[in-house]
C-alpha cells in the first residue's frame, strides 16, 4: 500500500456525518480514543511547560492529522501555532475548514495560528513544505505510524522528518496499532483471522502454516484492519521495541509507553481525567435501565444486551456490591468485551528528543 493509495483511500473516505457517529457501534470506543489522545496531548504539555519554563509560545506539528480531529484538544492545551499535515488532500481541506469554521464560532479569533499541509510524511521531506523555517516543541503522530512500518525506509524517513523539525528537549508523542498485541490474538486463530463485534483484523501473508507461532517480519507484515463498518485501509504492523531502537538513531530517547489498558490504570486515579473521561463518553454505563436503553437504543446502537459482552462488568459490579465498598453501586463504567479486545491492541508513547 503506497502512499498515493493510502491517500486515496482516506479521500474517498465518506464524510460521517455527526449523527452517523453517534449510532455507530464503536461510539464508546471512539470516546474513549479521544480521551486517551486528551491524556497524551496533556501530558505533552505538561512536559513542555516543565522543560522550557515560561514559553507561552508553543508550536506544534500534527503529522497524519486528519480532518484535524484534534484541533480543539489542541486549543485546550493552549498552544501559539500548529501544523496540521497529512497525506490525503481532501482531509487536510476538511481540517482547514474546521479551523476556518472555528474562527468564525470564536467571534473571529483564532486562539492559535495554523497552517496546512500536503505531505507523504514517509517519502518527502517536511522542511521544504513548511510555511517558513520552523521548530516545534511538540511532534504528535495519532493513530498513524503503523503506515510507516511499510519498510525501513519509509519509517527512517517518518522519524528524519519528526526529529528534524523537533526542537531540542521537545517531545514527540503518538498513538498506534501494537504489533506485539496483535499478533497475539492473530496466533489464536487458523486462519489470520482474528474477528469480533467490532474488530477485525486479517494477516495478509496466507503462506503461513501454522498460525500459533506467526511471527511476522519487522517490516512489511501487511494486515487489514477494520472497526466497526469503518474499513481500514490495509496497514503494516508496527513492532514497537523496533521503533525505540531506529529512534535512537533520530536522537529521540523513549520516556514512556503504555499499552491503552496500562493508561487507563495510569491517568484513571486523577479525578479530573475521570471527569473528563465521563464527559467524553468514554465509557458505558452498566447496566442501563430498560427505559432509557429503548429511548437510546435508535441512537446508540453501541447500547448492547449481550450478555457474554457484558459479563466481566456483572462480575465486577457484583464484586463491589459484596465488598461493602459501597453501598449499592447502580452502574459502572465499562466497555463491551469486543471493545475491550480492540483497545488491547493500541499503545501510546512519548519520546524526548536529546
Ligand atoms: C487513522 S487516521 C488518523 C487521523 C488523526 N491523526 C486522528 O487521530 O484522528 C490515519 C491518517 O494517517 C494519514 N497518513 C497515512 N500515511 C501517511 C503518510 N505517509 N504521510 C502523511 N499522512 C499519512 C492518513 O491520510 C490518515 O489521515
Amino acid at each position: 500500500m503506497s502512499a498515493e493509495e493510502v491517500a486515496k483511500f482516506y479521500n474517498n473516505l465518506h464524510n460521517q456525518d455527526v449523527e452517523d457517529r453517534q449510532s455507530s457501534r464503536i461510539i464508546y470506543l471512539r470516546g474513549f480514543n479521544n480521551w486517551i489522545k486528551s491524556m497524551l496531548i496533556q501530558d505533552a504539555k505538561a512536559q513542555i511547560n516543565q522543560v522550557f519554563p515560561g514559553n507561552k509560545f508553543v508550536t506544534v506539528l500534527d503529522l497524519a492529522c486528519g480532518k484535524g480531529g484534534d484541533m480543539w484538544k489542541w486549543q485546550k492545551a493552549d498552544i501559539e501555532e500548529i501544523i496540521f499535515a497529512d497525506v490525503a488532500s481532501k482531509s487536510i481541506e476538511q481540517c482547514k475548514q474546521r479551523y476556518m469554521e472555528g474562527r468564525t464560532r470564536t467571534g473571529n479569533h483564532a486562539a492559535f495560528g495554523a497552517s496546512f499541509i500536503v505531505i507523504d510524511a514517509t517519502g518527502e521531506r517536511l522542511a521544504d513544505k513548511l510555511p517558513r523555517p520552523m521548530l516545534f516543541e511538540i511532534v504528535s503522530c495519532q493513530f498513524a505510524l503503523h503506515y510507516a512500518f511499510r519498510s525501513e525506509k519509509h519509517l527512517r524517513m517518518m522519524l528524519y522528518n519528526i526529529s528534524l523539525n523537533l526542537k531540542p528537549k521537545g517531545v514527540f508523542v503518538g498513538t498506534m496499532t501494537d504489533a506485539e498485541r496483535i499478533v497475539q490474538y492473530l496466533r489464536r486463530t487458523n486462519n489470520g483471522i482474528f474477528e469480533n463485534d467490532v474488530v477485525r483484523v486479517e494477516y495478509m501473508d496466507k503462506s503461513i502454516s501454522n498460525w500459533s507461532n506467526l511471527t511476522p517480519p519487522l517490516f512489511g507484515a501487511k494486515i487489514k484492519f477494520a472497526l466497526d463498518t469503518q474499513v481500514n485501509c490495509p496497514e503494516y504492523l508496527g513492532y514497537f521495541p523496533l521503533l525505540i531502537e531506529i529512534a535512537k538513531e533520530f536522537n529521540l530517547e523513549l520516556v514512556f509507553y503504555r499499552s491503552f489498558p496500562e493508561a487507563i490504570d495510569h491517568y484513571y486515579n486523577k479525578i479530573d481525567n475521570r471527569n473528563l473521561m465521563g464527559r467524553m463518553r468514554a465509557l458505558e454505563e452498566y447496566p442501563i435501565d430498560d427505559e432509557r436503553y429503548n429511548a437510546a437504543k435508535e441512537n446508540f446502537s453501541g447500547y448492547r444486551k449481550l450478555k457474554e459482552e457484558y459479563d466481566h462488568a456483572e462480575k465486577k459490579r457484583k464484586e463491589i456490591q459484596n465488598s461493602g465498598e459501597r453501598r449499592s453501586p447502580y452502574c459502572i463504567g465499562t466497555l463491551s468485551k469486543s471493545e475491550w479486545e480492540a483497545i488491547n491492541m493500541y499503545c501510546m508513547f512519548m519520546f524526548r528528543k536529546k
